[in-house]
């Protein structure tokens, strides 16, 4: 693990009197798609993404000094062994970078304000609060000074080694993850806010075709990519999407914007398809969402698309200008096509909040 973030200089006394706080972290929609890595969770591409706001993990921390790492979880106020196994390895791996947490006692209760079967991310937002968390400890254990930008950077380095597109939860508005632009990087991500007005506030309503999540998951996914045909032309296509897609985004160029989202959408599920083994995750529901959003498109030239996470949901992207007449199509030609008519509306978020 790279340790360039390690903390060297703090004094555990600090927690004499026990710190409490709670995290809000949200998930994220990819615009331009990670899909594929090396190393140590590096990423193969750079990828962008919108920060969600109603889609989040809020879990209230409880810290006390101890003599070894102990851990106290409950989730939705009930034990769970089976997510404490993953966070207590989240937090074992995360000591090389903070490590106080050998000497800490934590008590969390975590829940997500999305269902389990909706498909949304929740390993994304999950990570980047486990993440953040520890940046809060480390700022009142630490001798050293660092500034907000120092920890939102760490947070999103600890966020990604946990999931990668964790590591875009942590901002506002939009995030961009892997070496491209000027202060990107391959270890953590950063924010992205050179975007037009047009984008701000951006909506995404969740089309929830499939109840009965089909994803594949991660760690089999982006496996996909290392003995992929297509992989190195992905590569070069998804660099190619994402700088026509700052540059879109930066001219308001909603056109430009809507036909490379639901290319990189495409793309992902194409190569999925494509993979060995092959996964089909499109459900006939998801086909005909996205015919009805292009024809509506067409017809109305309302400012709306489409794209997809790895699963058969739709994530039905408008702009907030267009958000009356985009709700309305959605009320009429899309909800009957979900499970139980259920579509959750979402929109452009303020990142990680902590409250002490
Ligand atoms: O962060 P992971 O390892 O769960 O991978 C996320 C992959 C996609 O959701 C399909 C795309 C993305 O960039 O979020």
């Amino acid at each position: 693990m790279s340790t360039n973030f390690t903390l060297i200089d703090f004094d555990i006394d600090k927690l004499d009197n026990g710190l409490e706080f709670t995290v809000k972290s949200p998930s994220n929609i990819a615009l331009i798609k990670y899909w594929g890595k090396y190393g140590e969770q590096l990423p193969s591409n750079p990828s962008l993404s919108v920060t969600l706001n109603n889609a989040y993990t809020q879990t209230t921390y409880k810290i006390q000094r101890s003599s070894e790492f102990e851990l106290d979880f409950k989730f939705e106020s009930k034990p769970n062994d089976k997510f404490k196994q993953r966070v207590e390895k989240f937090f074992k791996r995360a000591a090389v970078v903070f490590p106080f947490i050998e000497n800490i006692k934590v008590e969390m209760d975590s829940h997500n304000s999305f269902p389990h079967s909706s498909g949304i991310a929740s390993s994304a937002a999950s990570m980047a609060n486990f993440a953040s968390a520890l940046c809060e400890i480390e700022k009142v254990v630490t001798n050293e000074d660092h500034d907000e930008e120092y920890y939102l950077m760490k947070a999103s380095f600890m966020a990604r080694l946990g999931s990668g597109s964790a590591s875009r939860s942590i901002y506002p508005k939009m995030a961009i993850w892997g070496k491209s632009v000027l202060g990107s990087s391959q270890d953590y991500a950063i924010v992205h806010d050179q975007f037009d007005e047009i984008f701000e506030g951006i909506c995404d309503s969740i089309a929830i075709v499939s109840s009965k999540e089909k994803s594949v998951s991660s760690t089999a996914g982006h496996a996909l990519m290392n003995e992929h045909p297509f992989a190195k032309t992905r590569f070069m296509n998804a660099s190619n999407n994402f700088n026509k897609l700052l540059f879109a985004l930066k001219t308001g160029d909603f056109n430009t914007f809507a036909k490379i989202v639901e290319s990189e959408a495409l793309e992902l599920h194409g190569l999925m398809m494509n993979s060995d083994p092959s996964f089909i995750l499109m459900e006939p529901n998801t086909l005909e969402i996205i015919n009805r959003i292009r024809e509506f498109r067409v017809q109305t030239n309302c400012a709306i698309c489409f794209t997809l996470d790895a699963g058969p949901n739709v994530h039905i992207m408008y702009l907030k200008k267009d958000e009356k007449q985009a709700k309305e199509f959605i009320d009429q030609e899309v909800k009957s096509l979900c499970a139980d008519s259920l579509v959750i509306h979402d929109h452009m978020g303020n990142g990680v909040i902590v409250e002490r």
